[in-house]
């Protein structure tokens, strides 16, 4: 465990067996639709990568990147990265690392169905609900795991971006943050 780290709250082995269980049921509910995988960067890329690793219908990928103005957790949102395809008339699914104060997902949900998707769906691998934003009205989907309100970090989330290579989820030190 890296030195920074109060606790793993989810091991490699639980990630895993969680992206087997939704690869599977997205290869069930897909097959035949030829869906796009939407990621949001930065912090779904590990949970993005695992996950299409094992889908096993012909399927896309692509990107969006987003972030709030000011670096600020305001829920104004900008678009900083697009996705590259045509989704209209598409199959979309949004994958997320985290469902936090709902903001990004509300944001990314109505931004992807303004370009008329044949449907859209939303997988996020963790949902924090303690921390939701009350005027958020999406909801994901497909839930990883739902966790207590603590800040987590590793498997592509960071903490002033750093941690997003740790193979597992954790919570760091209080120390930490006083640096
Ligand atoms: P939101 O609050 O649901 O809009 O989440 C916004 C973004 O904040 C997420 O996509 C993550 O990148 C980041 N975030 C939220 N909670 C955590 C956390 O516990 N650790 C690291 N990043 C987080
Ligand atoms: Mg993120």
């Amino acid at each position: 465990m890296h030195q920074d780290m109060k606790y793993v709250l989810l091991t490699e082995e639980q990630i895993r067996e969680k992206v087997s269980e939704f690869a599977k049921r997205l290869t069930e509910e897909y097959a035949g639709k030829d869906p796009i995988f939407v990621g949001v960067l930065k912090g779904v890329v590990m949970f993005f990568a695992d996950v299409v690793k094992e889908i096993n219908i012909p399927c896309q990928i692509d990107f969006m990147w987003i972030s709030s103005y000011a670096g600020t957790e305001s829920a104004t949102m900008q678009v900083r990265k697009d996705v590259s395809a045509n989704i209209e008339g598409r199959h979309v699914v949004i994958l997320e690392d985290i469902f936090d104060t709902g903001n990004s997902l509300e944001f990314t949900y109505h931004h992807l169905l303004s370009k008329r998707p044949a449907s859209l769906k939303i997988c996020t691998l963790l949902d924090k609900p303690e921390r939701r934003n009350p005027a958020v009205t999406v909801k994901p989907d497909y839930v990883g795991f739902t966790i207590p309100n603590e800040f987590v970090v590793g498997y592509g989330l960071d903490y002033q971006e750093h941690y997003r290579n740790l193979p597992y989820v954790g919570v760091l030190k209080p120390e930490v943050y006083e640096k």
